[in-house]
This record gives C-alpha cells, structure tokens and sequence, in this order.
C-alpha cells in the first residue's frame, strides 16, 4: 500500500497541483455543477473548482491526504475511498483527476465505477502519467539497484503508465466517447538542489520498501549520480514527464476524436 507524507507533498510537491491548473480551464466546471474530483490528494484542485461555483467532492486512498485536504478546506467535502470501492449511480455531472490515474493499478474497475457515478452525457476529464513517463527515473532506480546487488521487484512497480491508444480503449469499452485524448512530453522542474531526492523520498517508497535506510540512502545517491548530467541543468532538476489528458463523453452522441499533441 501507498503511504504518503502530506506535509511534504505540500511543501516540496505543490507543482502536482500548479501544473494541474490549466486542466481546471479544460474541465470548465459551471456554477451548480455536481463535480467529483478522483484522486484529489490535499485539495488545491478541489479547492479552485470549487471557487466556480461548482458543488465538489473530493476521493482519495490517502487517510492522511484527505485530513490534509478536510483542514485546509473545511466547506468542501472529502472522503478517504480507493476508486475501485466508488460504487454510485448517476450522481455526477463531471469527474475530474489530476496526477492520480496513474496510481490505480486497476484502470477497468476504475474506468466503471467512473462511468457509472456520471450522469447521461456527463464528463470525464483527467491527466495522468502516460507511456514513457519518468522512464530515466525508473531506469536510472533498477541501475542503481543492481549496482548494489539490491533485488529489484516488478510486483512493487507502483505505477501505470498506458499508451494513449491502451486507455483510449479502455474508455470506449466502457461506454465513453472520447472526446479529445492526447500523449504529451512535460519536463518538470523538481524545486531545489535536493529536488531528485525529495521526489525519490515521496514517491519511491513502494519501490524501495524491502531496503534499509542506508541502502535507500546509496539508492538515492547513486540516481542522482546517474541522472545529473541530462536532468540538472542551472541548479534545476527536470523530470521527464509525460502526461496522458482527455476528455471522455458518457454516451454523448459526438465521436470526434483528436488524437494529436496537446499544445498549452
Ligand atoms: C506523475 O505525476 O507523473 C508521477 C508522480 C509521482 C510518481 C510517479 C509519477
């Protein structure tokens, strides 16, 4: 299971939520609109969707995220839920997911329960990890475990990271129309000297969960070592994002789809 530190999401992470903004601009959230908000971790996002005038809920895995989130917005409501327990029919006029798709290793069962909380002709608008993402980060964390002759486990791989046409499909066999879905390369500043290490010490728990402190400590060393001379340039470290982002119609009788890159 993931644990997650949400002080230290907020104080070293707060980019999740920032470059999550402009896909508020692509939700278009209206006032009274009944929004959930899948994923919503400490509620930035929740939070701005809500300043439309839209009624929003926020889910997450994360006890710890949603008490964050319940602290800093007390007039939104928020519940502790893993998507694959979202069992609700016709409630939602959109859904709406930022960096969190990627975490849910059961896209068919999300993708459902989904589908199913939207209202008729409701919208499903989300970005996550997609094909490619983080991949020298990966890469350079199996080097370095192998250099230490530390094992590396496949099962503890945490992500998903589908092609476009691997989700797309996905959409379609669950009803959805997909309105525009896009596969798109967004190098990402890490804040600070310490950035690799600080995302390594968030989000590689699951990868690194069998090691001690100190091998983590070599684990974390070796990567920066690896990665510094393509990733960190002017003080700045930048990881090799790579967002999928779509929109998907439940039962909407348009079938256009763009399947190009997305430009901001
Ligand atoms: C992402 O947003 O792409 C991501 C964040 C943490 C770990 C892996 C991927």
């Amino acid at each position: 299971m993931t644990t997650w530190n949400a002080n230290l999401y907020d104080q070293k992470h707060d980019f999740v939520s920032k470059f999550g903004g402009s896909l508020v601009d692509l939700l278009a959230p209206q006032k009274n609109e009944r929004i959930l908000d899948v994923g919503c971790g400490t509620g930035d996002l929740a939070h701005e969707i809500a300043t439309h005038g839209a009624h929003i809920q926020g889910i997450d895995a994360s006890h710890d995220m949603i008490i964050a989130a319940q602290q800093k917005y007390p007039d939104i409501t928020f519940h502790t839920m893993d998507a694959t327990a979202l069992h609700i029919t016709n409630q939602f006029e959109a859904v709406f997911s930022n960096a969190a798709l990627h975490w849910m290793k059961q896209p068919d069962a999300v993708i459902k329960n989904i589908y199913s909380a939207l209202k008729q002709g409701g919208r499903f608008v989300a970005e996550m990890g997609g094909h490619g993402n983080i991949a020298s980060i990966v890469w350079a964390l199996q080097k370095s475990m192998e250099d230490f002759k530390l094992p590396y486990i496949e099962e503890d791989f945490p992500w998903y990271f589908p092609t476009l046409e691997e989700y797309q499909s996905k959409l379609e066999a669950a009803g959805f129309t997909v309105e525009m879905i896009s596969l798109y390369e967004r190098p990402t500043p890490l804040q600070g000297e310490d950035g690799l290490r600080n995302w390594l010490v968030m989000f590689s728990n699951n990868l690194l969960q069998h090691l001690s402190d100190t091998e983590k400590e070599q684990i974390y060393s070796k990567c920066e070592q690896l990665l510094k001379p393509m990733f960190y340039q002017d003080h700045q470290w930048v990881a090799d994002y790579c967002r999928l982002r779509f929109v998907a119609i439940k039962n909407n009788i348009h079938t256009t789809v763009i399947s190009r890159p997305f430009h901001k």
